[in-house]
């Protein structure tokens, strides 16, 4: 199996990608590492905790940096609720965190592993940005980036920016000019899959725990969506990091130069996707640009309902 290791804020979309790879035998979940962002560290640790217990998985979790590099904290309590995953009854976790900072097991995994892990963020790149400051050599280490994050064209916390790449622009920059494989999943593409009534109904029919889980996440999910877009539910972003690795049959992509805007006036944050090749610069990630949303959906519908 692929080693991965996942790191996120979760976050409704971010625990439905920590079932999607724990359900998938293709995976070797090295561990679990988070971030601040949707809401705080100690509540994204939380709810990846919450979700490991779940369904009863064993795999580590690494919590991370608590804030930006450079710019201050952003939280999106208006999107995910003020725990961050509001809709289901959470469960009081058992198990504990590790003592490890993520950065550190980051750079010991990658090290241990070279050229076979793949780091899947979800969340600001912050942790990410501090393992390769501290550690350059892990950037020709690592088998691959695959974010959520960015886009190509509009934002969703800033007409400009989006949400992951808006919290921690300067970590973006890090890791977008590291030379590590980089594929990124932003809005462009994240938009193309929405979690209709239709679609969460799949998972509530699985008749199981954690179909029903993903159930109330996604109508909890919805309701943001339904205000701001006036869409019929969720963007369902961030398990296309793992379908990706799955089947990547269900995507169109392809290489451009991608940079972060660092300043701080309106576009503070925006990832600037250079579509067209215009200014010739090396490409430095792998966009995704379409996907077949209903065979995301069926893929994700089909792994979470592995779950007894
Ligand atoms: C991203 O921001 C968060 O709210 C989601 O979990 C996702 O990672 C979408 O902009
Ligand atoms: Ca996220």
């Amino acid at each position: 199996p692929l080693p991965v290791i996942l790191d996120g804020d979760p976050g409704h979309d971010d625990a439905l990608n920590i079932l999607l790879a724990l359900a998938s035998p293709e995976l070797q979940v090295l561990g679990l590492t988070t971030v601040f962002g949707n809401v705080g560290l100690d509540r994204t640790t939380l709810n990846a905790r919450i979700t490991r217990e779940l369904i009863g998985a064993d795999v580590p979790i690494h919590a991370g940096a608590d804030r930006p590099l450079v710019r201050p904290r952003i939280s999106a309590e208006a999107v995910h609720g003020d725990s961050g995953m509001d809709g289901p009854d959470l469960p009081t976790p058992t198990r504990g965190v590790e003592t490890q900072h993520a950065a550190h097991f980051i750079i010991e995994q990658v090290r241990a592993r070279p050229g076979e892990v793949v780091l899947v963020p979800t969340g600001p790149l912050t942790n990410l940005a501090l393992a390769l400051r501290l550690a350059p050599d892990i950037a020709a280490l690592v088998r691959g980036v695959v974010w959520m994050g960015g886009s190509t064209d509009t934002g969703n916390w800033t007409p400009a920016a989006e949400f992951n790449a808006l919290a921690d622009p300067h970590a973006a920059h890090v890791v977008f000019t590291s030379g590590a494989p980089l594929t990124m999943f932003g809005l462009n593409v994240t938009h193309q899959a929405i979690a209709h009534p239709a679609r969460v109904a799949a998972f509530r029919a699985l008749g199981t725990r954690v179909g029903e889980f993903a159930a109330v996440l996604l109508e909890f999910f919805a309701e943001h969506h339904r205000e701001r877009y006036g869409w019929e539910g969720g963007a369902l972003h961030d398990p296309m990091t793992v379908a990706w690795l799955l089947r990547p049959e269900l995507f169109e992509s392809r290489p451009m130069h991608v940079a972060v805007d660092l300043t701080d006036g309106p576009s503070a944050g925006r990832t600037v996707a250079d579509v067209w090749n215009v200014t010739g610069q090396p490409q430095n990630v792998r966009v995704a640009t379409a996907v077949d949303a209903d065979g995301f959906f069926a893929l994700l519908v089909e792994r979470l309902g592995r779950y007894p």
